[in-house]
């Protein structure tokens, strides 16, 4: 049986994921993050109540559905412990949360060294999050980092001691302060306590779920044009955050899934730096960030705006497998007067609908557009796709046509209410 669900961004992330998350979790028994870490910024209205998770699955809410960390996850002990009295302090129990024993965990080493490499970096300033995620997995893949099922044993303090040792050879090499060990693992060793009673083998969890028949929603981080293999390298972060991080992050095999929810703003944004073909430099992006609020979740900044890119986006469908496709902020596009849909990209004289991730080429491509009229009027109150203004279905259905993908649920507001499953 294929119980498995999926949702993941298809662009540059905030795609408005923690939403549609929220809402299709109610669903399904388990809801679980495979990837990434506390750079992620998932925000979610629940009756007038924002909530903004870094770390936690954005399934939590549901009280009902049990909230994974994947072992393809990078945990920060501090911000995910903030994040569980952060629900206790609304009223939410956090008995339903799992952390997997495999997950690896942030420690302050390297968040030092994020923004130690970010400042040497002479050409390629990549704009991280500087929460250490980049050098979380690079110790991850160099194995040399600390799991959670070490950070939880006697081995712990051995293993940090060596870690803190050798962290500081680099961090003095370039000038930067060293790090003192016995602070560390005084404040740490206290997380690790807290963190205990919720760690556990999410594998085999998910494992005996899966053959329960069980309904398990795997959410995504980030998204495909910041993956590590597929996004813009290297403007992109240290995971897998498309659809193959989802087994690596997990252990569920790729037989169990069933839909892949691709989830796109009717326009698009951008956070740090990097290559955008559709990006809007002018007073029309400037517009498009206000009316839509585009200020990072995570942190603050303001983020790049632009028109929505179908090269990109079939490119990020095929990576992905996707089979339907959630378009958030249709109300925002609808306020202005024009919208710009970016069909083809002309590069070297030539036009092409085929992506690729060569940075001369997302440098020197310009995208070919097709217009639209907006204008959409209020839709917070419109249900059924049946009842969107004609424009709005026009933009819709062209989308549909151009992408060979059903715009399953269609966003009209940040609340959880304001979804449209269209067909
Ligand atoms: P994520 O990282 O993909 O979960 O997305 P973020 O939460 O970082 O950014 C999405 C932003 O858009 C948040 O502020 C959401 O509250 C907001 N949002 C999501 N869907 C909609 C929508 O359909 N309309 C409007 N106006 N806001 C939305
Ligand atoms: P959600 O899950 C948008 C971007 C950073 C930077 C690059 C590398 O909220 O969609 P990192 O700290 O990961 O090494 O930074 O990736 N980035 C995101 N941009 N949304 C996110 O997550 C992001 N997570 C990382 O801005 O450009
Ligand atoms: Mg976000």
């Amino acid at each position: 049986m294929k119980n498995v669900n999926v949702v993941l961004g298809l662009f540059y992330g905030d795609e408005g994921k923690g939403k549609i998350i929220d809402y299709l979790s109610k669903k399904h028994k388990y809801a679980v993050r495979f990837s990434g870490g506390n750079n992620a910024g998932h925000s979610i209205e629940v009756d007038g109540k924002k909530f903004a998770f870094h770390l936690i699955p954005s399934g939590i809410l549901n009280k009902n559905v049990k909230a994974v960390l994947g072992n393809g996850v990078v945990i920060d002990p501090k911000v995910l412990i903030e994040e569980i009295d952060n629900l206790k302090a609304n009223g939410y129990s956090v008995d339903n949360l799992y952390i997997s024993d495999k997950a690896h965990i942030i420690f302050p080493y390297h968040i030092e060294l994020d923004g130690m490499l970010e400042d040497i970096r002479k050409t390629r300033k990549i704009g991280t999050t500087k929460r250490g995620i980049g050098p979380a997995y690079c110790d991850k893949y160099e194995r040399c980092g600390i799991r959670m099922e070490d950070f939880i044993s006697n081995k712990f303090k051995e293993l940090l001691k060596e870690n803190v040792k050798n962290k500081n050879v680099i961090l003095k090499a370039y000038g930067y302060e060293e790090l003192d060990f016995n602070k560390i693992y005084k404040e740490y060793s206290k997380y690790a306590e807290i963190l205990k009673p919720y760690v556990c083998d999410t594998i085999t969890m998910l494992h005996q779920a899966i053959d329960s028949n069980e309904k398990i929603l795997c959410e995504g981080a980030q998204a495909t044009l910041l993956d590590i293999d597929f996004g813009s390298y290297p403007y992109v972060t240290s995971s897998s955050p498309s659809i193959g991080g989802l087994s690596t992050g997990t252990g569920i095999g790729a037989r169990y899934i069933k839909d892949v929810i691709g989830v796109i703003k009717a326009y698009s944004s951008r956070v740090g730096e990097g290559p955008y073909v559709t990006e809007l430099t002018d007073s029309t992006g400037d517009m498009i960030r206000e009316l839509g609020h585009e200020y990072g979740t995570t942190t603050k900044r303001p983020r790049r705006c632009g028109w929505l890119d179908i090269v990109a986006l079939n490119y990020a469908v095929k990576i992905n497998g996707v089979t339907a496709i959630a378009m958030n902020h249709l109300d925002t596009i609808g306020k202005l007067d024009k919208i710009k849909l970016c069909v083809a990209y002309k590069y070297n004289g030539k036009e092409t609908k085929f992506f690729n991730t060569n940075m001369d080429f997302l440098k020197n491509s310009t995208p070919v557009y097709e217009e639209f009229e907006g204008n959409f009027g209020d839709i917070s109150k419109c249900k059924s796709f049946d009842e969107l203004p004609k424009n709005a279905k026009k933009y819709v259905k062209r989308i549909e046509e151009l992408t060979n993908c059903k715009v399953k649920y269609l966003g009209t507001g940040p609340s959880r209410e304001d979804i449209i499953v269209n067909g």
